[in-house]
């Protein structure tokens, strides 16, 4: 069993960065990123924290509007609008999940999807469809660089994707469809969960469920990667029951240290491609 470490991954993606950011700034552009984020739930504010951090030591100029949950939709769209006319912001991005008064969509729309850095526009949505270039969600983009670097081929594998969330579980369909994996997607109402994940030689779990997948529902050899994060008894966990499954798998992601990271790296990925688009 071997484990994909993207911890370590991440960091050789963002001393990457930094060396391309350097060059940008050589020729006068210094990638920005703007961040929205509205109210005061707490793992949103560390999410941001942990985006914040990474730009800065990426090179990368960031900026975060906080604003205060009690906020209109209408302040939101007009800050959108005035980040979207900045030269100097290349990547927005609205940081989910808003106030339930304001519309998500709406908000997601609003913003210009050449800089879109999380994917989220129904123009990106469309192009990763149809298999075109476009901006790709940051956490299933970084499962695919995972598996890249460890040499996995998806091609012609029966890959699992359980979790149909537009963030997660969608896009990742689409990207794993896109390399011709065979992909089976389950959700809340799929019947008998563990006769699907059973077929996979790539499951890909991304729910938010503690001890969601436990050894039986895995095949011999399969490659495992956990999406999940949960908070157990003040310990962070994935969906998977990490000790049960991970000698029947011929790789699996840790919780922390897999998938988490990648996500953070492929922000600040998606964010120099867009500041490419200034200097092309
Ligand atoms: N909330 C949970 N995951 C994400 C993400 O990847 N991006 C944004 N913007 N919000 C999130």
């Amino acid at each position: 069993m071997t484990l994909l470490d993207g911890k370590t991954l991440s960091s050789l993606i963002q001393n990457d960065i930094k060396k391309q950011t350097d060059e940008l700034k050589k020729k006068g552009v210094t990638a920005g990123l703007a961040v929205v984020l509205v109210g005061d739930d707490s793992a949103s504010h560390l999410y941001v924290k942990m985006k914040e951090k990474a730009c800065e030591d990426a090179g990368i100029y960031s900026i975060v509007h906080k604003m205060p949950s009690s906020i209109s939709e209408e302040n939101i769209l007009e800050t959108i609008a005035m980040m979207n006319k900045n030269p100097n912001i290349d990547g927005i991005l609205v940081q989910l999940p808003l106030p339930r008064h304001v519309n998500q969509t709406k908000v997601l729309e609003a913003i210009d999807a050449a800089k879109d850095v999380d994917g989220f526009h129904p123009f990106n949505i469309g192009r990763l469809v149809a298999g075109l270039d476009g901006f790709v969600p940051c956490t299933p983009l970084g499962v695919m660089r995972l598996l890249e670097h460890y040499k996995i081929d998806v091609k012609g594998l029966n890959a699992c994707v359980v979790g149909a969330s537009n963030i997660v579980g969608k896009p990742m369909m689409n990207l794993l469809l896109n390399a011709f994996a065979t992909v089976d997607i389950c959700h809340i109402y799929t019947k008998d969960l563990a006769s699907h994940t059973k077929q996979a030689d790539l499951l890909i779990v991304g729910v938010g469920k503690a001890g969601l997948i436990t050894k039986e529902m895995v095949k011999e050899g399969a490659i495992v990667v956990d999406i999940g994060v949960n908070k157990v008894d003040g310990k962070l966990v994935g969906d998977v029951e990490f000790e049960g499954v991970a000698p029947k798998c011929s790789f699996i992601t840790p919780v922390p240290g897999g998938v988490g990271p990648m996500t953070i790296a492929m922000l600040l990925s998606n964010t120099i491609k867009a500041a490419k688009g200034r200097v092309l």
